[in-house]
Protein backbone atom coordinates (compact mmCIF):
# COMPACT_ATOMS: atom_id res chain seq x y z
CA UNK A 1 0.00 0.00 0.00
CA UNK A 2 3.04 2.24 0.74
CA UNK A 3 4.48 1.61 -2.78
CA UNK A 4 0.84 2.49 -4.22
CA UNK A 5 0.72 5.62 -2.40
CA UNK A 6 4.53 6.93 -3.39
CA UNK A 7 3.97 5.97 -6.65
CA UNK A 8 0.44 8.16 -6.95
CA UNK A 9 1.89 10.73 -5.20
CA UNK A 10 4.89 10.78 -7.31
CA UNK A 11 2.61 10.78 -10.70
CA UNK A 12 0.70 13.44 -9.29
CA UNK A 13 3.50 15.92 -7.97
CA UNK A 14 4.96 15.24 -11.54
CA UNK A 15 1.86 15.80 -13.55
CA UNK A 16 2.30 18.84 -15.99
CA UNK A 17 -1.13 19.81 -17.30
CA UNK A 18 -4.88 19.05 -15.87
CA UNK A 19 -5.40 16.57 -18.56
CA UNK A 20 -2.32 14.63 -17.25
CA UNK A 21 -3.84 15.13 -13.82
CA UNK A 22 -7.42 13.99 -14.52
CA UNK A 23 -5.89 10.56 -16.33
CA UNK A 24 -4.32 9.75 -12.84
CA UNK A 25 -7.09 10.64 -11.09
CA UNK A 26 -9.18 8.11 -13.41
CA UNK A 27 -6.34 5.39 -12.82
CA UNK A 28 -6.06 5.44 -9.38
CA UNK A 29 -9.89 6.45 -7.77
CA UNK A 30 -11.77 6.77 -10.79
CA UNK A 31 -14.52 3.59 -10.60
CA UNK A 32 -12.26 1.32 -12.28
CA UNK A 33 -9.21 3.00 -10.37
CA UNK A 34 -6.57 0.82 -9.40
CA UNK A 35 -7.53 1.97 -5.54
CA UNK A 36 -11.02 1.43 -5.75
CA UNK A 37 -10.81 -2.47 -7.27
CA UNK A 38 -9.14 -2.58 -4.24
CA UNK A 39 -11.98 -1.34 -2.33
CA UNK A 40 -13.93 -4.07 -3.94
CA UNK A 41 -11.60 -6.79 -2.89
CA UNK A 42 -12.34 -6.01 0.85
CA UNK A 43 -16.16 -7.62 0.91
CA UNK A 44 -13.88 -11.26 -0.13
CA UNK A 45 -11.41 -10.97 3.09
CA UNK A 46 -12.20 -11.67 6.44
CA UNK A 47 -13.64 -9.40 8.99
CA UNK A 48 -9.92 -9.02 10.92
CA UNK A 49 -8.31 -8.63 7.54
CA UNK A 50 -11.17 -6.01 6.70
CA UNK A 51 -10.71 -4.15 9.72
CA UNK A 52 -7.50 -2.88 9.03
CA UNK A 53 -7.71 -2.58 5.43
CA UNK A 54 -10.47 -0.58 5.45
CA UNK A 55 -9.61 2.23 7.41
CA UNK A 56 -6.07 2.05 5.27
CA UNK A 57 -7.32 2.08 2.26
CA UNK A 58 -9.38 4.87 2.49
CA UNK A 59 -7.25 6.94 4.15
CA UNK A 60 -5.34 6.11 1.36
CA UNK A 61 -7.87 7.00 -0.88
CA UNK A 62 -8.32 10.43 1.16
CA UNK A 63 -4.31 10.88 1.01
CA UNK A 64 -4.63 10.75 -2.86
CA UNK A 65 -7.46 12.62 -3.71
CA UNK A 66 -6.21 15.63 -1.27
CA UNK A 67 -3.19 15.90 -3.69
CA UNK A 68 -4.88 15.94 -6.63
CA UNK A 69 -6.86 18.82 -5.65
CA UNK A 70 -3.62 20.41 -4.18
CA UNK A 71 -1.99 20.01 -7.50
CA UNK A 72 -4.90 20.81 -9.52
CA UNK A 73 -5.18 24.77 -7.39
CA UNK A 74 -1.34 24.97 -7.92
CA UNK A 75 -1.88 23.87 -11.90
CA UNK A 76 -4.58 26.44 -12.22
CA UNK A 77 -2.66 29.42 -10.45
CA UNK A 78 0.57 28.77 -12.80
CA UNK A 79 -1.69 28.62 -16.26
CA UNK A 80 -3.15 31.97 -14.64
CA UNK A 81 -0.25 33.68 -13.88
CA UNK A 82 0.51 32.47 -17.54
CA UNK A 83 -2.02 34.02 -18.97
CA UNK A 84 -1.52 37.26 -16.86
CA UNK A 85 2.31 38.04 -18.36
CA UNK A 86 0.56 38.21 -21.71
CA UNK A 87 -2.23 39.59 -21.65
CA UNK A 88 -0.99 42.29 -19.42
CA UNK A 89 -2.07 45.74 -19.77
CA UNK A 90 -0.51 49.13 -18.08
CA UNK A 91 -3.85 51.32 -17.56
CA UNK A 92 -1.57 54.13 -16.38
CA UNK A 93 -0.82 54.79 -19.87
CA UNK A 94 -2.92 57.99 -21.81
CA UNK A 95 -6.32 56.62 -23.75
CA UNK A 96 -5.85 57.13 -27.73
CA UNK A 97 -6.75 60.87 -28.05
CA UNK A 98 -10.34 61.44 -29.62
CA UNK A 99 -11.08 63.98 -31.70
CA UNK A 100 -13.36 66.90 -29.91
CA UNK A 101 -16.34 68.33 -31.74
CA UNK A 102 -16.95 71.85 -31.88
CA UNK A 103 -19.36 74.80 -31.41
CA UNK A 104 -20.95 76.08 -34.55
CA UNK A 105 -20.05 80.02 -34.85
CA UNK A 106 -23.76 80.45 -35.83
CA UNK A 107 -24.33 78.97 -31.90
CA UNK A 108 -21.51 80.61 -30.50
CA UNK A 109 -23.03 84.01 -31.91
CA UNK A 110 -25.96 83.21 -31.01
CA UNK A 111 -24.86 82.93 -27.14
CA UNK A 112 -22.44 85.61 -27.52
CA UNK A 113 -25.32 88.10 -28.64
CA UNK A 114 -27.88 86.47 -26.32
CA UNK A 115 -25.48 87.24 -23.69
CA UNK A 116 -24.88 91.20 -24.07
CA UNK A 117 -28.77 91.13 -24.30
CA UNK A 118 -29.63 89.73 -21.32
CA UNK A 119 -27.13 91.83 -19.71
CA UNK A 120 -29.25 94.70 -20.95
CA UNK A 121 -32.14 93.43 -19.20
CA UNK A 122 -33.78 91.41 -22.66
CA UNK A 123 -35.11 88.13 -21.52
CA UNK A 124 -35.22 85.33 -24.58
CA UNK A 125 -38.42 84.74 -26.51
CA UNK A 126 -39.22 82.13 -28.65
CA UNK A 127 -41.59 80.85 -32.03
CA UNK A 128 -42.18 78.16 -34.08
CA UNK A 129 -40.00 77.99 -37.18
CA UNK A 130 -44.07 76.51 -39.21
CA UNK A 131 -45.72 79.57 -38.54
CA UNK A 132 -49.39 81.17 -39.68
CA UNK A 133 -49.59 83.75 -42.30
CA UNK A 134 -51.38 85.63 -39.89
CA UNK A 135 -48.48 85.99 -37.34
CA UNK A 136 -45.97 86.10 -40.23
CA UNK A 137 -47.62 88.92 -42.56
CA UNK A 138 -51.14 90.36 -41.56
CA UNK A 139 -50.52 90.98 -37.59
CA UNK A 140 -46.98 92.74 -38.85
CA UNK A 141 -48.99 94.62 -40.93
CA UNK A 142 -48.23 92.88 -44.26
CA UNK A 143 -51.84 92.71 -45.61
CA UNK A 144 -52.36 90.02 -48.82
CA UNK A 145 -52.22 92.03 -51.30
CA UNK A 146 -48.86 94.27 -50.02
CA UNK A 147 -45.73 93.62 -52.16
CA UNK A 148 -43.52 93.36 -48.91
CA UNK A 149 -44.80 89.52 -49.67
CA UNK A 150 -43.37 89.17 -52.66
CA UNK A 151 -40.13 90.64 -51.38
CA UNK A 152 -40.05 87.94 -48.82
CA UNK A 153 -39.55 84.61 -51.10
CA UNK A 154 -41.63 82.96 -48.94
CA UNK A 155 -41.90 78.92 -48.68
CA UNK A 156 -45.39 77.99 -48.42
CA UNK A 157 -46.32 74.83 -46.85
CA UNK A 158 -48.42 72.15 -48.21
CA UNK A 159 -52.23 72.05 -48.18
CA UNK A 160 -54.91 69.53 -48.07
CA UNK A 161 -57.12 69.69 -51.66
CA UNK A 162 -59.57 71.31 -50.88
CA UNK A 163 -58.17 73.69 -47.90
CA UNK A 164 -58.51 77.10 -48.74
CA UNK A 165 -57.08 78.77 -45.73
CA UNK A 166 -54.12 80.64 -46.10
CA UNK A 167 -50.93 77.98 -46.57
CA UNK A 168 -48.78 77.90 -43.32
CA UNK A 169 -44.86 79.54 -43.95
CA UNK A 170 -41.39 78.62 -43.08
CA UNK A 171 -41.33 82.01 -41.45
CA UNK A 172 -39.73 84.73 -43.17
CA UNK A 173 -38.21 86.19 -40.07
CA UNK A 174 -38.44 86.13 -36.35
CA UNK A 175 -40.57 89.07 -36.41
CA UNK A 176 -43.84 86.85 -35.64
CA UNK A 177 -42.18 86.07 -32.29
CA UNK A 178 -42.65 90.17 -31.50
CA UNK A 179 -47.06 89.30 -31.82
CA UNK A 180 -46.12 86.17 -29.63
CA UNK A 181 -44.26 87.53 -27.05
CA UNK A 182 -46.77 90.48 -26.76
CA UNK A 183 -49.85 88.49 -26.93
CA UNK A 184 -48.46 85.76 -24.05
CA UNK A 185 -46.77 89.06 -21.60
CA UNK A 186 -48.30 92.25 -22.62
CA UNK A 187 -46.54 95.67 -22.13
CA UNK A 188 -43.96 96.84 -21.28
CA UNK A 189 -41.71 94.08 -22.38
CA UNK A 190 -38.41 93.36 -23.47
CA UNK A 191 -37.74 90.27 -25.24
CA UNK A 192 -34.81 89.10 -27.75
CA UNK A 193 -35.56 86.08 -29.93
CA UNK A 194 -33.25 84.18 -31.81
CA UNK A 195 -33.99 81.85 -34.25
CA UNK A 196 -34.09 80.17 -38.13
CA UNK A 197 -35.58 81.99 -40.57
CA UNK A 198 -36.10 81.02 -43.96
CA UNK A 199 -36.38 82.53 -47.92
CA UNK A 200 -35.74 81.45 -51.26
CA UNK A 201 -32.77 83.16 -52.24
CA UNK A 202 -28.93 81.65 -52.37
CA UNK A 203 -25.89 83.27 -53.08
CA UNK A 204 -22.46 83.89 -50.89
CA UNK A 205 -23.86 86.43 -49.17
CA UNK A 206 -27.67 84.67 -48.43
CA UNK A 207 -28.60 80.62 -47.69
CA UNK A 208 -32.67 79.35 -48.02
CA UNK A 209 -32.23 79.01 -44.25
CA UNK A 210 -30.59 81.61 -41.80
CA UNK A 211 -30.57 82.73 -38.29
CA UNK A 212 -32.19 86.40 -37.03
CA UNK A 213 -32.29 87.80 -33.28
CA UNK A 214 -35.19 89.80 -32.65
CA UNK A 215 -35.48 92.44 -30.60
CA UNK A 216 -38.55 93.89 -28.61
CA UNK A 217 -38.89 96.66 -26.22
CA UNK A 218 -41.94 98.50 -25.91
CA UNK A 219 -42.82 100.50 -22.76
CA UNK A 220 -44.33 104.16 -22.12
CA UNK A 221 -41.70 106.41 -22.91
CA UNK A 222 -39.44 104.57 -25.52
CA UNK A 223 -37.81 106.39 -28.67
CA UNK A 224 -35.58 105.85 -31.86
CA UNK A 225 -32.60 107.60 -29.24
CA UNK A 226 -32.98 104.48 -27.18
CA UNK A 227 -33.09 101.99 -29.85
CA UNK A 228 -29.80 103.86 -31.43
CA UNK A 229 -28.15 103.71 -27.54
CA UNK A 230 -28.94 99.91 -27.22
CA UNK A 231 -27.74 98.90 -30.88
CA UNK A 232 -24.45 101.21 -30.36
CA UNK A 233 -24.02 99.44 -26.92
CA UNK A 234 -24.32 96.43 -28.64
CA UNK A 235 -22.01 96.67 -31.49
CA UNK A 236 -19.25 98.03 -28.98
CA UNK A 237 -19.86 94.72 -26.83
CA UNK A 238 -20.12 92.53 -29.93
CA UNK A 239 -17.01 93.54 -31.59
CA UNK A 240 -15.07 94.29 -28.66
CA UNK A 241 -14.25 98.00 -30.12
CA UNK A 242 -16.49 100.38 -31.75
CA UNK A 243 -17.23 99.71 -35.44
CA UNK A 244 -18.55 102.57 -37.54
CA UNK A 245 -22.29 101.71 -38.63
CA UNK A 246 -24.85 103.60 -41.10
CA UNK A 247 -28.43 104.19 -40.03
CA UNK A 248 -30.07 104.14 -43.31
CA UNK A 249 -33.95 105.80 -43.67
CA UNK A 250 -35.90 102.60 -45.05
CA UNK A 251 -39.19 101.04 -44.84
CA UNK A 252 -40.75 97.79 -42.99
CA UNK A 253 -44.51 97.45 -42.69
CA UNK A 254 -44.18 96.85 -39.39
CA UNK A 255 -42.28 99.76 -38.23
CA UNK A 256 -42.47 103.23 -38.50
CA UNK A 257 -40.03 105.14 -38.95
CA UNK A 258 -37.74 102.54 -40.01
CA UNK A 259 -33.71 102.44 -39.92
CA UNK A 260 -31.11 99.79 -41.71
CA UNK A 261 -27.74 99.13 -40.03
CA UNK A 262 -24.63 98.53 -42.12
CA UNK A 263 -21.34 97.83 -40.86
CA UNK A 264 -18.51 99.12 -42.10
CA UNK A 265 -15.90 96.18 -43.80
CA UNK A 266 -13.32 95.21 -46.98
CA UNK A 267 -13.52 92.18 -48.78
CA UNK A 268 -10.02 91.13 -49.65
CA UNK A 269 -8.30 87.74 -50.15
CA UNK A 270 -11.19 85.94 -49.35
CA UNK A 271 -11.82 87.47 -45.72
CA UNK A 272 -13.89 90.01 -44.49
CA UNK A 273 -12.54 92.15 -42.23
CA UNK A 274 -14.70 94.96 -40.13
CA UNK A 275 -13.90 98.37 -39.71
CA UNK A 276 -11.90 99.17 -42.63
CA UNK A 277 -12.45 99.39 -46.12
CA UNK A 278 -15.59 100.89 -48.32
CA UNK A 279 -17.40 98.30 -48.56
CA UNK A 280 -21.06 98.03 -45.89
CA UNK A 281 -22.77 94.81 -44.83
CA UNK A 282 -26.61 95.21 -44.00
CA UNK A 283 -26.79 93.88 -40.90
CA UNK A 284 -29.99 94.86 -39.08
CA UNK A 285 -32.90 96.13 -40.04
CA UNK A 286 -35.09 98.19 -37.07
CA UNK A 287 -37.50 101.17 -35.99
CA UNK A 288 -40.32 101.94 -34.27
CA UNK A 289 -43.00 99.30 -33.83
CA UNK A 290 -45.98 100.09 -35.95
CA UNK A 291 -49.29 101.43 -34.16
CA UNK A 292 -50.77 98.41 -35.68
CA UNK A 293 -48.64 96.05 -35.21
CA UNK A 294 -49.25 96.86 -31.43
CA UNK A 295 -52.72 96.82 -31.71
CA UNK A 296 -53.10 93.13 -33.51
CA UNK A 297 -50.99 91.71 -30.69
CA UNK A 298 -53.34 92.91 -27.87
CA UNK A 299 -51.35 96.12 -26.79
CA UNK A 300 -52.97 99.30 -26.76
CA UNK A 301 -50.86 102.38 -29.18
CA UNK A 302 -52.12 105.23 -27.25
CA UNK A 303 -50.42 103.78 -24.15
CA UNK A 304 -47.48 101.75 -25.34
CA UNK A 305 -44.36 102.54 -27.64
CA UNK A 306 -40.96 101.11 -28.17
CA UNK A 307 -38.55 99.80 -30.77
CA UNK A 308 -38.11 96.85 -32.39
CA UNK A 309 -35.00 94.91 -34.91
CA UNK A 310 -33.83 92.08 -36.80
CA UNK A 311 -30.54 91.13 -36.44
CA UNK A 312 -28.51 88.88 -39.06
CA UNK A 313 -26.80 86.55 -36.86
CA UNK A 314 -24.95 84.51 -40.10
CA UNK A 315 -23.59 88.43 -41.15
CA UNK A 316 -22.26 88.99 -37.70
CA UNK A 317 -20.55 85.51 -37.66
CA UNK A 318 -19.13 86.42 -40.90
CA UNK A 319 -18.10 89.60 -39.69
CA UNK A 320 -16.41 89.13 -36.24
CA UNK A 321 -14.57 85.78 -37.12
CA UNK A 322 -14.09 86.56 -40.99
CA UNK A 323 -16.09 83.96 -42.83
CA UNK A 324 -16.16 85.16 -46.51
CA UNK A 325 -18.72 82.21 -47.55
CA UNK A 326 -22.18 82.15 -45.83
CA UNK A 327 -23.17 78.75 -47.69
CA UNK A 328 -19.97 76.97 -45.92
CA UNK A 329 -21.83 77.77 -42.93
CA UNK A 330 -24.24 74.92 -44.01
CA UNK A 331 -22.61 72.72 -45.39
CA UNK A 332 -21.79 70.70 -42.53
CA UNK A 333 -17.91 70.14 -43.51
CA UNK A 334 -16.14 69.34 -40.71
CA UNK A 335 -12.82 70.64 -42.25
CA UNK A 336 -14.29 73.66 -41.99
CA UNK A 337 -15.99 73.54 -38.49
CA UNK A 338 -12.85 72.62 -37.11
CA UNK A 339 -11.28 75.52 -38.77
CA UNK A 340 -14.04 78.05 -37.41
CA UNK A 341 -15.50 76.36 -34.48
CA UNK A 342 -15.14 76.90 -30.93
CA UNK A 343 -13.87 74.92 -28.22
CA UNK A 344 -17.35 73.18 -26.31
CA UNK A 345 -16.20 75.26 -22.98
CA UNK A 346 -15.04 78.56 -24.49
CA UNK A 347 -18.81 79.93 -23.56
CA UNK A 348 -19.08 83.02 -24.23
CA UNK A 349 -19.86 85.36 -21.04
CA UNK A 350 -19.65 89.19 -20.44
CA UNK A 351 -17.09 88.50 -17.82
CA UNK A 352 -15.04 85.92 -19.40
CA UNK A 353 -14.96 87.85 -22.82
CA UNK A 354 -16.61 87.18 -25.62
CA UNK A 355 -14.36 85.74 -27.76
CA UNK A 356 -10.99 83.67 -27.81
N1 LIG B 1 -38.02 91.44 -40.02
C1 LIG B 1 -37.10 92.30 -40.73
C2 LIG B 1 -36.35 91.48 -41.76
O1 LIG B 1 -36.29 90.28 -41.64
C3 LIG B 1 -36.13 92.96 -39.82
C4 LIG B 1 -36.78 93.89 -38.86
C5 LIG B 1 -37.13 93.47 -37.60
C6 LIG B 1 -37.03 95.20 -39.20
C7 LIG B 1 -37.73 94.33 -36.71
C8 LIG B 1 -37.61 96.07 -38.33
C9 LIG B 1 -37.96 95.64 -37.07
O2 LIG B 1 -35.76 91.99 -42.67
Amino acid sequence: MDDLKQKYLDAIAGAADEAALETLRVQAVGKKGEISLKMRELGKMTPEERQVMGPALNALKDQINDALALKKAALGDAALNERLKTEWLDITLPSRPRRQGSIHPVSQVTEEVTAIFADMGFAVAEGPQVEDDWHNFDALNIPPEHPARQEHDTFYMHRAAGDNRPPHVLRTHTSPVQIRAMQDQGAPIRVIAPGRVYRCDYDQTHTPMFHQIEGLAIDRDISMANLKWVLEEFFTAFFGTSVKTRFRASHFPFTEPSAEVDIQCSWQDGTVKVGEGNDWLEVLGSGMVHPNVLRSAGVDPDEWQGFAFGIGIDRLAMLKYGIPDLRAFFDSDLRWLRHYGFAALDMPTLHGGLSR
